[in-house]
């Protein structure tokens, strides 16, 4: 059998080989990122060696199985610099966004007596409209706020937008299609001060940017392993002590009795070592990201000049570029892209509908289509971005 340091250095070559030159080139990172290569060699032994139960409290396997999940909390914790307890762990951002929105909402009315009154933004996720919606159907008002034409939300807006009950609202830090990085110090000071309760998808900013949940107005923050180069299947929801939930699933009491199931050992760890490496060079990362992205805009725009950015340049993750090509049809442009370059015009979850994101900014059906997202990751290389900037070109001039 090969030992953990040649196995890394065979996925580490594999790794390199695949974000060479090979197409369809990678622009989709944002709809998840590849396993870093150490992350698969942290699980690795959690899968077959040490696969006891975590809840299997009287058996030493079992204790030490648990003593890593409860290593890999602490490790979690210390990056939000929050008491590691107030972490859960959940599936991915979907459930630990159902299980923030249903549960809280759902807690309150019980507490109060009756349903009371949300708040969102239309160019939220679908794991957070949706659950929103069905609060709706179960007697909750809901407010879904237009953002303004640069998709970033105003103090005035959400303002306008509370009412005498509203006690929940949830406002994405980083948007996963157009990037932008809403003002979220600003308007969970809003929350604070009125007493409501203020939610955050960080699936696309944990692992991106820094911030201190602590010192945020922040009462209820969700992650994700997979956007941050961890494993698919494995997320987190943070959540500020005397925020009430009700668990959406009931059996063995795990996670405080908020998410009961068998603990997933070899995706926590991996979900810790992803943080850590992401954590580690978080800033050189960035600014490579950055650098190459702005290339990649400027040399399309300068070609383009017509070409229609979706989203504010300067609120937005380094990572992402969002534009509209005026004058081309969508499905088009979508095909003759298809083998070179691996995008989209929209969320991953979106089962090809066109983007209500890129709607409530203002765009048409069509323009709408004929978006691009295109996502940058740690492998990205100039190279890739040359050829991505000659391929959409030769797609556009062909179809213009
Ligand atoms: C902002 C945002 N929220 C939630 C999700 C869902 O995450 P998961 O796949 O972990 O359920 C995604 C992923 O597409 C996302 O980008």
């Amino acid at each position: 059998m090969q030992d953990g340091t040649t196995v890394l250095a065979m996925m580490k070559s594999i790794t390199a080989r695949m974000s060479e030159l090979t197409l369809p080139l990678d622009f989709d990172f944002q709809a998840t990122t590849p396993c870093d290569p150490e992350v698969l060699v942290a699980m690795s032994p959690y899968w077959h060696m040490l696969w006891a139960n975590a809840s299997s409290r009287q058996s030493r396997v079992g204790l030490k199985a648990s003593a890593l999940v409860s290593l890999a909390r602490e490790q979690l914790a210390s990056y939000l610099q929050i008491n590691p307890e107030r972490l859960i762990f959940t599936s991915g951002a979907t459930e630990a966004n159902n299980l923030a929105l249903l549960g809280h909402a759902r807690a309150r009315a019980l507490e109060l007596g009756r349903p009371g009154h949300l708040i969102t933004v239309m160019t939220e996720h679908r794991s957070v409209l949706e659950p929103l919606r069905q609060l709706q159907r179960e007697g909750f008002r809901l407010t879904e706020i237009k953002p303004a034409s640069d998709g970033l939300l105003s103090t005035s807006q959400l303002i306008e937008a509370f009412e005498k009950d509203t006690f929940l609202v949830s406002i994405m830090m980083a948007n996963n299609e157009i990037g932008v990085l809403q003002p979220l110090g600003e308007l969970s000071e809003l929350c604070v001060e009125r007493g409501v309760t203020f939610h955050t998808d960080a699936a696309q900013a944990f692992g991106q940017l820094a911030f201190n949940f602590n010192e945020s107005g922040i009462d209820l923050l969700t992650i994700s392993g997979h956007k941050l180069y961890g494993p698919k299947g494995i997320g987190a929801l943070v959540i500020r002590p005397n925020i009430p939930i009700l668990p959406l699933q009931w059996g063995g009491g795990q996670e405080l009795g908020l998410r009961a199931g068998t603990l997933p050992v070899p995706l926590i760890v991996g979900l810790a070592k992803a943080a850590e490496i992401s954590f580690k060079d978080l800033n050189s990362n960035q600014i490579k990201i950055r650098n190459l992205r702005n290339e990649l805009w400027n040399s399309l725009k300068k070609q383009f000049p017509d070409l229609i950015l979706n989203g504010s340049m300067n609120q937005r993750l380094p990572n992402n570029l969002n534009f509209t090509i005026p004058g081309i049809r969508g499905n088009h442009l979508h095909r003759n892209l298809r083998s070179v370059l691996n995008c989209s015009s929209g969320s991953a979850c979106s089962n090809g509908e066109p983007s209500h994101v890129l709607r409530a900014l203002g765009r048409t059906k069509e323009e709408s289509e004929a978006s691009l997202r295109l996502s940058l990751g740690r492998s990205t290389t100039i190279d890739q971005v040359r050829s991505a900037i000659t391929f959409i070109t030769q797609a556009v001039k062909k179809l213009k």
